[in-house]
């Protein structure tokens, strides 16, 4: 075989490994929710590397204002899987499969000399929705993996409708997503359709 032939066959064989290489890395990425069953859902991995949504401190529905003020506030800190997050910004909707992550910590009031200031301090929980309208009737399933003591749950069992869909439903502005109170979706959303505007109803 003349040595360009032998050049060329190897490079040609390079060639389809190549091809085949980057087929393989751009098979489809592993979902951000991974369930067990119908309805239960495995703790998701590295969700601190989400797109970081916002954070709030003490917002609640609850009718007595009052009520639960002696404990000291949470705050909420929420991020969106990061595919989510692209199919978000292209179309304004959630697209079926994406998983929104809520994680607690408590906080410190600093009224000090030279140091005034509320912190984040210790995590101290984490609940997860996931928009899955074949697994739920209402079209989101919620999960709480806060344990005992500060502790995650591996796994969690997706609520009854009553205990957060029906809140979410009722008081979401965007698909049972809470985008008034996160910037970096409402700048996105403002055109989005409303929860009030949608099919859904109460299962
Ligand atoms: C009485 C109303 C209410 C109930 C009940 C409720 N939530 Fe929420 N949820 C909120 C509000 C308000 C937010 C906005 C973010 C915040 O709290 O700072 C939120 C945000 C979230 C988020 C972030 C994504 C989003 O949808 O905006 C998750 C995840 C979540 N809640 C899970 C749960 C789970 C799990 C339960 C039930 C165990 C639950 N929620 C029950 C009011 C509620």
């Amino acid at each position: 075989m003349p040595i360009s032939t032998r050049a060329f066959t190897v490079s040609g064989c390079l060639a389809v490994l190549m091809v085949l290489g980057l087929q393989t890395s751009s098979a489809a990425p592993k979902p951000a929710a991974v369930f067990s069953g119908k309805d239960v859902l495995m703790r998701p991995d590295g969700y601190r590397q989400w797109v970081f949504v916002g954070s709030s401190l003490g917002i609640s529905y609850a009718r007595d204002p009052e009520a639960g003020s002696t404990r000291p506030m949470l705050f909420h800190n929420v991020y969106i899987d990061p595919q989510a997050y692209g199919e978000f910004l292209k179309t304004k909707r959630f697209p079926e499969g994406t998983a929104m992550a809520m994680e607690l910590t408590t906080s410190e009031t600093k009224k000090e000399p030279g140091l005034q200031g509320t912190q984040q301090n210790e995590f101290a929980g984490l609940e997860v929705s996931v928009k899955d309208r074949t697994r739920f009737d209402g079209g989101w399933g919620y999960f709480l993996f806060t344990g005992p003591a500060g502790t995650l749950r591996d796994r969690a069992k997706a609520q009854a409708p009553e205990t957060c869909w029906a809140c979410h439903h009722e008081h979401a502005v965007t698909d049972h997503v809470f985008t008034q109170f996160y910037p970096v979706l409402r700048a996105v959303a403002t055109s989005a359709p409303s929860t009030r505007d949608r099919q859904a109803e109460r299962p």
